[in-house]
């Protein structure tokens, strides 16, 4: 058997920060009158804090200045942060730890790819951090998600071939990236919204362990 490397996502594939995302995205756009839907909020899963300003302004026609943009960056993180501050390994979803613990014992590599600078503090709130032998966050890549980059360099750093990598992700945008580095796709989510994945499930629960076994073998 050949060692794999699993690379996990973490908002809303971990944890479910995602809806903590959601709420200081919607504050932010509604404080400067802009509406903000879970439609639109899709869009900006799995993307740059960066480019998803970007892309609000741009849906409610706003123009602003470098000064205003970095004070709006400021702002949500401080929001999203507020959040954050109470998290403990509560807030792991359902099975997490099931996948974890059964790819630890069967020695497989074990990375973090996400396009958040937060990440590293997040693991450390649930108590996560040294299950993961490589963590590839935001502050290590220059090109998000549905850029490969963040993706291959955890391939990299587990020194895996992107071949052998499996992806759990939760976002279209790395779905794309995972499809683009040649990995296997693991969509964490609605399967409508993630249908380019090489396999859906609604949420960790639905995975069995003999399912973690036949991708092992292939
Ligand atoms: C991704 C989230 O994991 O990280 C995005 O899906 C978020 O919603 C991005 O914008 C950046 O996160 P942060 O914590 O650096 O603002
Ligand atoms: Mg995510």
């Amino acid at each position: 058997m050949r060692k794999k490397g699993f690379i996990f996502d973490l908002d809303g594939v971990i944890v479910d920060t995602a809806k903590y995302h959601f709420i200081a995205w919607r504050n932010l756009a509604n404080s400067i009158d802009i509406d903000f839907t879970e439609l639109q909020n899709e869009q900006l899963k799995g993307v740059s804090r960066v480019k998803s300003l970007e892309k609000i302004l741009k849906w409610g026609g706003k123009e602003i200045s470098e000064n205003q943009f970095s004070n709006l960056m400021q702002q949500k993180n401080e929001d999203y942060l507020s959040h954050i501050d109470k998290m403990d390994n509560q807030e792991i979803l359902p099975d997490v730890c099931k996948v974890l613990d059964f790819l630890i014992k069967e020695k497989h590599g074990i990375a973090l790819g996400s396009a958040s600078k937060n990440a590293r503090m997040i693991l450390e709130k649930v108590n996560l951090i040294h299950q993961f032998e490589v963590i590839v966050d935001g502050n290590d890549v220059t090109k998000g998600k549905p850029n490969p980059e963040v993706f291959l360099n955890a391939a990299k750093e587990l020194n895996i071939h992107t071949n052998n990598c499996i992806v759990f992700e939760d976002s279209v945008a790395g779905i794309q990236a995972a499809n683009t580095a040649n990995m296997i796709s693991i969509g964490i989510g609605d399967a409508t919204v993630l249908h380019e994945a090489d396999y859906i499930f609604n949420d960790f629960t639905e995975i069995e362990i003999s399912f973690i076994k036949e991708l092992i073998k292939e």
